[in-house]
């Protein structure tokens, strides 16, 4: 069993510099360290990538469908999702698992693997180059407005850029720390939005499209929620917010993205989640938050809206 607990340092080597405490009500198993899930995590979502690189078939086809007839899952999702189980099995067998194509796992250790094996399925599916494989690891409930996210890796399987980060312990890509980013204002802002599956929630994340984009910059719909918030993170986009995000959309992405100075939250005071996850930094960030509450943007959707 591999222990997710780094290597003691050799005698005389210079110690290792202190780590920021964890937040209160936050304690690690005994012998794991945030740099130790953080590598793990590294090592599973570049593990993730290159199995999806070798096996990507000629033609990539829809082996079911989930929320919709529109949200697909290949035989790749759960040839990586499969890969990733069975690793974290073997090496974390007392924690949890909470993945987006399999049943959730129990564990005892308070520690929960939140994992997407592609996230940007459908630009997968058609060779659109923007999809990735998230692994985050959390402490407390899987439940992203209450979780506490330690350590995530967001690995771009296309190119290869390679995002991960450790609570306290900064954000990377592809191993060099990622630069300060400062606040846009709203108006000048590059703004990164998704899409839900249901024809309802679309007409209704359309409808507060409308409002957005008239007060900003562009708009942006990559396709991989966990990517958005690495750009976000490293200031590619200057706000992202999407209604509808699964807890393995943005658990990895979401700490790249706080670990480099950015805020993510939801509406009307809670945490991000399902509801709305809105990120981004400084008078911007609540400026879209105002935007999106006046907008509706949590409200009710148009269940009349069908395909
Ligand atoms: C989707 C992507 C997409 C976002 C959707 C997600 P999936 O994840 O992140 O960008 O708009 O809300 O469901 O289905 O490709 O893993």
């Amino acid at each position: 069993m591999t222990s997710a607990t780094p290597a003691t340092p050799a005698p005389g080597s210079s110690p290792q510099p202190e780590r920021p405490a964890l937040p209160d009500g936050v304690t690690l198993p005994e012998g794991v360290t945030v740099a130790g899930l953080r590598a793990l995590a590294v090592s599973l979502a570049t593990a993730g990538g290159a199995l999806v690189r070798e096996r990507r078939p000629e033609r990539v086809t829809v082996a079911a469908t989930k929320s919709s007839d529109v949200d697909p899952v290949t035989a790749m999702d759960r040839a990586v999702e499969e890969m990733l189980r069975t690793r974290l099995a073997a090496e974390r067998p007392d924690d949890a698992i909470l993945g987006e194509e399999g049943d959730d796992v129990a564990g005892s250790s308070g520690l929960t693997w939140v994992v997407d094996p592609i996230d940007g399925t459908v630009n997968y599916l058609y060779g659109v180059a923007s999809y990735a494989v998230s692994v985050a690891v959390v402490a407390g409930p899987a439940d992203p407005a209450r979780w506490t996210v330690l350590a995530g890796c967001v690995h771009s399987v296309v190119d290869g850029r390679t995002w991960d980060a450790g609570l306290g312990e900064g954000a990377t890509r592809d191993g060099v720390p990622l630069r300060p980013v400062g606040p846009a204002p709203l108006g000048r802002s590059l703004v990164g939005t998704g899409f839900g599956y249901a024809a309802s929630r679309r007409a209704a994340q359309a409808r507060v499209l409308t409002e957005v984009l008239p007060q900003v910059r562009d708009i942006r719909r990559l396709g991989a929620a966990a990517i958005d918030l690495c750009l976000l993170a490293e200031g590619a986009l200057d706000l992202y917010y999407e209604r509808g995000l699964n807890p393995w959309d943005m658990a990895a992405g979401s700490l790249v993205a706080t670990e480099n100075g950015a805020r993510v939250t939801g509406l009307r005071g809670s945490g991000p989640g399902e509801g709305m996850t809105v990120a981004g930094r400084g008078e911007a960030l609540d400026e879209l938050v105002a935007l999106l509450e006046r907008a509706g943007a949590d409200g009710p959707e148009d269940t009349a809206a069908s395909r």
